[in-house]
C-alpha cells in the first residue's frame, strides 16, 4: 500500500493514510471474506466435530477466549508455549492442569493453513470457536468481528494477576471487570457461561468444608468426589443441571445455594447483583441477550491490528 511504500508524501496521503491507518483499527465481520472464504465454516466444522466427540469440549473453548482475552487482550497469548524469551501463560495458576482446547485449535488451524496459508490469526480462531461452542451446546449466537492479528510474546505474570480467583468476593469481581472495562452487570452475563462445563475440586475444595453458604443437600452431593484431602483434579459440573446445554439454570442454582465456586455464589448472597440473577433466572432471552453482546465486547478487548503482531503459522510458536 502506499502509506508504506512512499517514504516522501503530500499531505492528503498522510491525511489519507492517518484515515484508513485508524479505520484498520476496527475490526470487521466480514475480514476473510475474500482473503479466505471458507475460514467460518472450517473453524464451525472443527468445532462442531470436538463438540460432538466430547461435549464439555464446548465449554473448555468458551474459556480458553476468555483467559485470552483477560490477559493483554485478545491476541491468542495463551497458546504460545514457553520459550527462552518469555514463560508464557499456560502455566498460570487459572490455567495449569485446567486450560483445555490446545489440540482442538492446532487441528483447525492446520486446516485453515492448508486452504488458506498465513492468513487466518489464531486469535480470531479462538473468538469464532468459542461462539460456535456456544452455539453448539444451544446458546445464542452472535457477529464475530475480525482481523485481530496474533502477539509474539506473552506473560505469565500478567496471566497470574488478570484472570480473576474463585476466591474474589463480589467486590473483587466487579473491580477485576472493571479493570478490563465491563461494568457489573456484564461482569454477571459473562459468569452465566458456567452453565456448562466443569470445575476440579480443588477450585471449590475450601468453600465445600469451611462455608456456611452452600446448600446442604448439595454440599452432601459433592463430598464423596471432592474429599477434604485427595482426588484435586476429580470433577464436578458447575451446573449440576444441564452441564452441557447453554440455558439459565446457573442463575436458577444461585438461587437456591448451589453455585459451586464461590466467585459464583457470591452473585447471589444478599449483595448488589442479586436483582439481576432473579432477572436472569426468570428471563433466559434477556440473559442470552445480555449474554452475547458482553462476548462482543470480550472480543474487543485490545486487538492487534494493521501492522501489529503477526499471522503465526503454528499457534503455539513466534513464526
Ligand atoms: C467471574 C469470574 C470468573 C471466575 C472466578 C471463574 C473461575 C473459573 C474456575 C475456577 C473454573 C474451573 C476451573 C477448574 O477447576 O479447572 C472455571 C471454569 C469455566 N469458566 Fe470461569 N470464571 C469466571 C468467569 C468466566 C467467564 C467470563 C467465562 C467465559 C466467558 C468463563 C467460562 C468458563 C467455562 C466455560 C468453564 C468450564 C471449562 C471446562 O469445563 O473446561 N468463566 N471458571
Ligand atoms: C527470542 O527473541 C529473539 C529476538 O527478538 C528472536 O530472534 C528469537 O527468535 C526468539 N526466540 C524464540 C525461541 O522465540
Ligand atoms: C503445573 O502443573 C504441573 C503438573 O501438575 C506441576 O508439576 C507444575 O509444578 C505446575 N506449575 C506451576 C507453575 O504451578
Ligand atoms: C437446597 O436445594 C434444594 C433442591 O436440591 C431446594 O429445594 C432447597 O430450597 C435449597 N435450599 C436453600 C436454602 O435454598
Amino acid at each position: 500500500m502506499a502509506c508504506e511504500s512512499s517514504s516522501v508524501k503530500p499531505v492528503y496521503l498522510l491525511l489519507l493514510c492517518f484515515l484508513l491507518g485508524t479505520a484498520s483499527a476496527q475490526l470487521s465481520s466480514t475480514f476473510y471474506s475474500k482473503s479466505c472464504p471458507s475460514a467460518l465454516r472450517t473453524i464451525k466444522s472443527g468445532v462442531s466435530s470436538a463438540v460432538s466427540s466430547e461435549a464439555r469440549m464446548g465449554a473448555s473453548l468458551l474459556r480458553l477466549h476468555f483467559h485470552d482475552c483477560f490477559v493483554n487482550g485478545c491476541d491468542a497469548s495463551i497458546l504460545l508455549d514457553d520459550t527462552t524469551n518469555f514463560t508464557g501463560e499456560k502455566t498460570a495458576g487459572a490455567n495449569n492442569n485446567s486450560i483445555r482446547g490446545y489440540e482442538v485449535i492446532d487441528t483447525i488451524k492446520s486446516h485453515l493453513e492448508s486452504s488458506c496459508p498465513g492468513v487466518v490469526s489464531c486469535a480470531d480462531i479462538l473468538a469464532i470457536a468459542a461462539r460456535d461452542s456456544v452455539v453448539a451446546l444451544g446458546g445464542p449466537s452472535w457477529t464475530v468481528l475480525l482481523g485481530r492479528r496474533d502477539s509474539t510474546t506473552a506473560s505469565l505474570t500478567d496471566a497470574n494477576s488478570d484472570i480473576p480467583a474463585p476466591t474474589l468476593s463480589l467486590s473483587d469481581l466487579i473491580t477485576s471487570f472493571s479493570n478490563k472495562g465491563f461494568t457489573a452487570k456484564e461482569m454477571v452475563a459473562l459468569s452465566g457461561s458456567h452453565t456448562i462445563g466443569q470445575a476440579r475440586c480443588t477450585s471449590f475444595r475450601t468453600r465445600l468444608y469451611n462455608e456456611n453458604d452452600i446448600n446442604a443437600t448439595f454440599a452432601t452431593s459433592l463430598n464423596a468426589n471432592c474429599p477434604s484431602s485427595g482426588g484435586d483434579n476429580n470433577l464436578s459440573p458447575l451446573d449440576t443441571t444441564s452441564p452441557t446445554y447453554f440455558d439459565n439454570a446457573y442463575f436458577k442454582n444461585l438461587q437456591t445455594q448451589k453455585g459451586l465456586l464461590h466467585s459464583d455464589q457470591q452473585l447471589f448472597s444478599g449483595g448488589s447483583t442479586d436483582a439481576q440473577v432473579n432477572t436472569y433466572s426468570s428471563n433466559s432471552a434477556t440473559f442470552v441477550t445480555d449474554f452475547a453482546n458482553a462476548m462482543v465486547t470480550m472480543g474487543n478487548l485490545s486487538p492487534l491490528t494493521g501492522s501489529s503482531g503477526q499471522i503465526r503459522k503454528n499457534c503455539r510458536k513466534v513464526n
